[in-house]
């Protein structure tokens, strides 16, 4: 038998009625504070994501799907092609290549995609997982680099949050300064690693030496009192980043948004400056990261383009679902009738008035003339029908149907004018 590839997985009903749900429910907010989607391809130049997301990171030294392309003509180089691992180097890849900045407004941008990492499978964690994203990013004379951004995207966060139903999460945050505050703590921490990573695991004393934030990453137990040691980012924040970070933090209080200051979290990325966050939920176990994001105010430059310095996130759509499935959440959408072809000729007679019940919003489904009417009933009933309507030849001919309310076991006789309606406020 061939199976799904371990680490991604088939999603199905009824479990996709409520990633559906969730999607509704995010446009609509995304729509709400002006944003709209942007998709960007599935894979890119490898470089992008080196140079974008950094050659240090887990992500890029260890997760990536990567391929030679062969070379289509002699002329033609072979080219080095890798599936997104996340999407904030290709919107940005797209805002350069487009030249999205020369309106000089802000890009409020979503996206809702498939996204690939190869680490190890567990629960809430998958080699092709779902991230619901937004990005605002534009030149810094459309103010993109205002603190008031990063406290709205954060807003719409727990505005998202709200509408899915999604409760007990909690706000991680914290400022890993800019490029320059970054090299001083970099130093900082070189200097404080040089005694110690030799206790410490070999990721470890390789990132010691290589790029030392990425230190503050470890999940080993026995290297986390060492960790706890070592000096702390907002001591080598500059007079700007503290400033905007304190803003950013009052504008949240001023909302009545709570959060807990979380200096180890400098994420897995290499190109945040400044604000970083995370929610976590209760419910996810070890992968209790339901979201993440902060800003990138050096990544267009980085990638040759124009400064453009920007914010986001990434919600990861499979452990949202998974948060709002273990709080027993389901989005099922409820059939209200199950139309039963009575009779050799009916079938044509029942999909003509399914199409009218449709045409008239209400969710129908049809069974076959081949049936006896116990089956109609059985799969009526086994699907959660409401009402099951009968089409024989006296129904036609007589322009008016026998429905059966499947709970009350209650039949009545109905008008083919008034059937739509009538179905309608009896589900209601
Ligand atoms: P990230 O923290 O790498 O950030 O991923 C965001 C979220 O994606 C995580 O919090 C998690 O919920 C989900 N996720 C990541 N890896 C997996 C996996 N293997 N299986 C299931 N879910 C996963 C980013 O990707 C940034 N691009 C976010 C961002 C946007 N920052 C600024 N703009």
């Amino acid at each position: 038998m061939i199976k799904a590839i371990r680490g991604t997985r088939d999603l199905l009903p009824p479990d996709t009625d409520l990633w559906n749900f969730v999607e509704a429910q995010v446009r609509s907010v995304f729509q709400r504070y002006n944003f709209r989607e942007i998709r960007t391809p599935v894979f890119e130049a490898t470089e992008l994501f080196a140079r974008g997301v950094g050659e240090d990171t887990d992500i890029v030294s260890k997760e990536m799907f990567t391929w030679e392309d062969k070379a289509r003509a002699q002329s033609e180089k072979a080219q080095s092609l890798t599936l997104r691992p996340e999407n904030t180097a290709g919107v940005v890849r797209a805002y350069i290549e487009h030249d999205l900045g020369r309106s000089g407004q802000l890009q409020k941008l979503y996206y809702i995609g498939p996204q690939f990492r190869r680490e190890r499978p567990q629960k809430g964690r998958y080699r092709q997982f779902f991230q619901i994203g937004a990005e605002v990013i534009g030149p810094p004379s459309a103010g993109s680099e205002q603190p008031i951004r990063d406290a709205e995207v954060i807003e719409m966060l727990t505005a998202l949050l709200d509408s899915v139903g999604l409760k007990g999460w909690t706000l991680h945050l914290n400022s890993v300064g800019c490029a320059n505050d970054r090299a001083t703590y970099n130093a900082a921490l070189r200097e404080a690693l040089a005694g110690v990573k030799d206790k410490m695991c070999v990721d470890c004393q390789r990132r010691a030496e290589t790029n030392p934030l990425r230190v503050l990453d470890c999940k080993v137990p026995e290297d986390q009192p060492i960790i706890e040691a070592l000096p702390k980012i907002s001591q080598y924040l500059d007079e700007p980043c503290r400033q905007h970070f304190a803003e950013v933090k009052a504008i949240l209080d001023t909302m009545g948004i709570t959060y807990q200051i979380n200096e180890r979290m400098v994420r897995g990325l290499d190109y945040y400056t400044r604000t970083t966050f995370e929610f976590t939920h209760g419910d996810l176990g070890a992968q209790s990261a339901v979201l993440g994001g902060g800003r990138y105010d050096g990544l267009s430059e980085s990638l040759g383009g124009p400064k453009a310095p920007g914010i986001g996130f990434a919600i990861g759509e499979d452990r949202m679902i998974l948060a709002l499935q273990a709080q027993q959440a389901t989005a099922s959408v409820p059939v209200d009738a199950y139309i039963a072809p009575l009779g050799a000729g009916m079938n044509r007679h029942a999909l003509k008035l399914a199409r009218e019940l449709r045409d008239a919003g209400l969710v129908v489904d049809v069974g076959d003339e081949g049936f006896r009417l116990k089956k109609s009933f059985e799969a009526a009933e086994k699907m959660s029908a409401r009402y099951v309507v009968i089409v024989g030849e006296n129904e036609i001919a007589a322009g008016a149907f026998a429905v059966k309310d499947i709970k009350k076991g209650e039949q009545a006789t109905v008008n083919r004018a008034e059937l739509a309606s009538s179905l309608r406020t009896k589900s209601e």
